[in-house]
Parts: structure tokens; C-alpha cells; sequence
């Protein structure tokens, strides 16, 4: 069994080192310097045990990257993962998907196997019909079903975890246009996981579709609304958004996870995905104001973090603030839609003074905000500070000791908006505020 995998962004990388670890893998991308760069073990992104399985697969001689899509010839499965970046209106931009499909159409055409095409990029419902579908066809002049094998497969991979994830998923599914189709996907997916399968759950294409934006729909939804508690939590003296949270989140139906509040949703799949779909349900005629709802309280949620920083501090202007986290969550290095960037941007209206640290993310942060001051730790970031804001729950910041703050800070006052520290140790002889937490009367 060879397997093919298109486009070697997080999703194809990931899979590609994975299969690779049983499967000869050849992965196609364009961009040239990181098709070298992956031949040689370099890793364009910070993700855990990713270097670990390149390096394994290089030398295994089980994986090599190419530019050449004329290397899939002969493999017996082939996953589409390129980018789906979002357009203006939220719509996503099927450039690359387009472009990946003609390319698979002419190996399709020119293959003596009847390979398996699986869909992991995330797109809208009714695109692997609408456009997947008709481009591998015509391309290949062959007929999905009996020429190759078409399953929409999405992925639910989370950064700085996304090898865990491949690994060892919650669940495969499958939405398959024909049973040859479910057949390939079924026995790939049997052979890789061996035995322990995870669940397998077959659908149509437009059912996997959308899974893909109703999971990442609700995860967006369930962090808003725990963050509108936190709203309300903070109007009670003493209450807190955590054991709200945790009482809800002890019935089963509820669930526990995804219920921790702080500054909102970011990174490169939620707020995008959101927006896709609200997209898409217009265009279906299906009102989506629920998820609009849901992306307005999260673009607010930066500003509710520099309302609490106000209400301790009073005015922001010319004040040193020490922001503890650049990028959408800890142990990651991506920047994208960060909801510390929001924050940044808003403290910077406000002519405060910036400096801030992120274990990862500093360097790509560097390139791209010229009017923040870059520290060399935690420690040196709130050295001299007026105020310090914790915006990811990365570990150097857990590790700070109260007596960090005050020792450090010009005056120490605290807002916890991942809500990190515990309140009650980190009250004592510091100014200290968590989202979601009443102001305490006696503390
Ligand atoms: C997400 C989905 O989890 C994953 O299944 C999908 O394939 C891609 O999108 P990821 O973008 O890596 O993964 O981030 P995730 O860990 O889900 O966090 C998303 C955002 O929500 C982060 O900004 C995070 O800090 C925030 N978050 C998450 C909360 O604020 N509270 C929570 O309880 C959970």
C-alpha cells in the first residue's frame, strides 16, 4: 500500500509522518523551499513529536516530499490536504483544492489502480459533490465508484496536538459517494489503526462535511457561552466562572471540556470555520444568527479584558504593561487570529507601553508587530511592570510564584484571563483580577 498526500500545511504534514510510520508516503506540495526544507528533517511548524517522525520516515526511506504530483502514479490512497483560507465574505477560497483535484485527475487517468481519494481538507457542505467529484472525473475520464474511490474524511486535529490526534483519533468518518468507496476507506483505516480501531462512522459526503463544521461550530459555542457566564460570574461576590462550569459540566449531556472561559476563541480553524458556515447556511437559506451571536461575543471578549485591566489601573496610557502570551493558546507558535493580538492592538490605542513574552511564538510575532518590546522571559517581561496581563495558559507562566509579582512589578497588578493562578494565593499583596471571577468582598 502507497500512500499520496497533498499539501504539507499542519493537516497534510501530520498525516503524512504518521502513515509514513507503516506506509511508503510520498507528500506533493508547491512551495519549493519547504519541500527541501522537509527533505532535509526541518519542520516548518511547532508541533510536538512532529520532528521525531520526519526525521523517522526520512530515514526509514518511507517518506519523501515532492513537487511533483506525477510521484502519486502509484499510490493506493490519496489524501487532499491544502489550505482553504477564508475570502472577505467567509466564504472559502477553493483555489488550491481546484488546483490539487486537477493534478490527482491526471495520475487518476494515467493509474492502473483504482486508488482512493480522501477528502481532509475542510470544506463547505456539498463541495466534494459540487466540485471534488466533478474535477477528479473529468480529469481522469473515469467514473468515481468504479474508476477511483471518493470519501469526504475530515480531520479534528488540535494544534500541539495534532500527532496524538492522528494517532490516535475520537473518530474516523467516512462520507462515501458509493460502497467501493467506504470499502478502500474501511480496509486503509483497518490496516493503519490495526487493533484498536477508533470508531468508524459512515455518512454521506455532505454528513462528513458537515460533522467537520458542526464540531468546530459547537466547540466555538460552548466556549462563548462559558465566556458569557464569566460575565455574569463576575457580578456575584466570590463566584466563580470554574465551579460554574464544573457543576455544569459534571452532567454527562453537558460534558466538562471546552468550558474553560478567557479571551475568546483564535487560531486558524474556529473563528474561520464559524464564519464558513455561517456563509453557507445563507447561501442555503438557513438563518445562522445563533453563530453570528457567537463570533460577535467573541470579538468583544479582547475588550472585556481591557475593561478589567482598566477598572484595577485606571487609565492605560503611557503605563508599562507586561502582556504573558502571543499566540492563540499556549505550546504553539501560531499567531493567527490570537486573541493577544486583539488585545495588543487595543492596549496600543490606548498608548500603553507594551512588552510582552511568549515561550514559542516570539519570533514569528517579531515579524509581524514592530510596537511591542520583545522580553527574554516571564520574569523579565513583568520586571518594572505596571500591570501584567496573562492571556495563554503556556507552563512558564504557571510557574510563577506570587512573590514573582510583587518582587518584580512596579505595582503589582495582575489580570488572569486564562485563569491560571489561583485566586486566593495570588490575591495577597497583589491587585489580582481572573475572568470570571466575582471581586471578593473580604479578599
Ligand atoms: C480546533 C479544534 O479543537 C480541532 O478539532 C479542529 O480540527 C481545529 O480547530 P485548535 O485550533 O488547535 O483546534 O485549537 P483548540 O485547542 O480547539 O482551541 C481553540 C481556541 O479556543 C484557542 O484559542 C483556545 O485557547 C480556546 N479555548 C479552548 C478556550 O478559550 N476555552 C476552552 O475551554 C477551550
Amino acid at each position: 500500500m502507497k500512500i499520496g498526500v497533498v499539501g504539507v500545511g499542519y493537516v497534510g504534514l501530520s498525516t503524512a509522518v504518521c502513515f509514513a510510520m507503516k506506509f511508503p508516503t510520498v507528500a506533493i506540495d508547491l512551495e519549493k523551499a519547504r519541500v527541501s526544507a522537509l527533505n532535509e528533517g526541518q519542520v516548518p511548524i511547532h508541533e510536538k513529536g512532529l520532528e521525531a517522525l520526519l526525521v523517522k520516515g526520512l530515514s526509514s526511506k518511507r517518506l519523501k516530499f515532492s513537487l511533483n504530483p506525477g510521484e502519486l502514479i502509484d499510490a493506493d490512497a490519496i489524501f487532499i490536504a491544502v489550505g482553504t483560507p477564508g475570502n472577505q465574505d467567509g466564504s472559502i477560497d477553493l483555489s488550491q483544492v481546484r488546483a490539487s483535484c486537477k493534478d490527482i485527475g491526471d495520475v487518476l487517468k494515467s493509474s492502473t489502480k483504482r486508488p482512493l481519494v480522501l477528502m481532509r481538507s475542510t470544506v463547505v457542505p456539498g463541495t466534494a459533490r459540487r466540485v471534488v467529484k466533478p474535477l477528479l472525473e473529468d480529469g481522469s475520464t473515469k467514473k468515481c465508484g468504479t474508476g477511483f474511490g471518493l470519501c469526504s474524511n475530515p480531520e479534528f486535529l488540535r494544534e500541539g496536538q495534532a500527532i496524538q490526534d492522528t494517532l490516535k483519533p475520537s473518530r474516523i468518518i467516512l462520507g462515501s459517494f458509493d460502497d467501493f468507496s467506504l470499502r478502500s476507506a474501511s480496509s486503509l483505516y483497518r490496516t493503519f489503526y490495526g487493533k484498536k480501531p477508533p470508531p468508524v462512522l459512515a455518512t454521506t459526503p455532505e454528513g462528513a462535511e458537515l460533522i467537520k463544521y458542526g464540531s468546530n461550530s459547537f466547540l466555538a459555542t460552548k466556549i462563548t457561552f462559558v465566556n458569557l457566564l464569566a460575565r455574569a460570574c463576575e457580578l456575584f461576590p466570590g463566584t466563580d466562572v470554574n465551579d460554574v462550569a464544573r457543576g455544569m459540566g459534571l452532567d454527562p449531556r453537558i460534558g466538562a471540556q471546552f468550558l474553560q472561559a478567557g479571551p475568546g476563541f483564535g487560531g486558524s480553524c474556529l473563528p474561520k470555520d464559524v464564519r464558513a458556515f455561517i456563509k453557507s447556511l445563507r447561501d442555503m437559506g438557513v438563518d445562522g444568527s445563533m453563530l453570528e451571536s457567537v463570533l460577535q461575543i467573541n470579538e468583544v471578549q479582547p475588550e472585556h479584558v481591557v475593561a478589567l485591566a482598566e477598572a484595577r489601573s485606571g487609565t492605560l496610557l503611557g503605563k508599562e504593561v507586561a502582556v504573558l502570551g502571543l499566540a492563540f493558546k499556549a505550546e504553539t507558535d501560531d499567531l493567527r487570529e490570537s486573541r493577544s493580538i486583539a488585545l495588543l492592538e487595543r492596549l496600543s490605542q490606548r498608548g500603553a507601553s507594551i512588552r510582552a513574552y511568549d515561550p514559542v511564538a516570539m519570533e514569528k510575532a517579531k515579524t509581524e508587530l514592530d510596537y511591542v518590546v520583545y522580553s527574554s522571559s516571564a520574569k523579565d517581561c513583568i520586571k518594572g511592570a505596571d500591570l501584567a496581563i496573562v492571556m495563554t495558559g503556556c507552563r512558564q507562566f504557571k510557574s510563577l510564584k506570587p512573590s514573582d509579582f510583587v518582587r518584580l512589578m512596579r505595582s503589582p497588578v495582575l489580570i488572569d484571563a486564562r485563569r491560571i493562578y489561583d485566586p486566593r494565593a495570588y490575591s495577597r499583596g497583589i491587585n489580582y483580577v481572573g475572568v470570571g471571577l466575582g471581586e471578593r468582598a473580604a479578599l
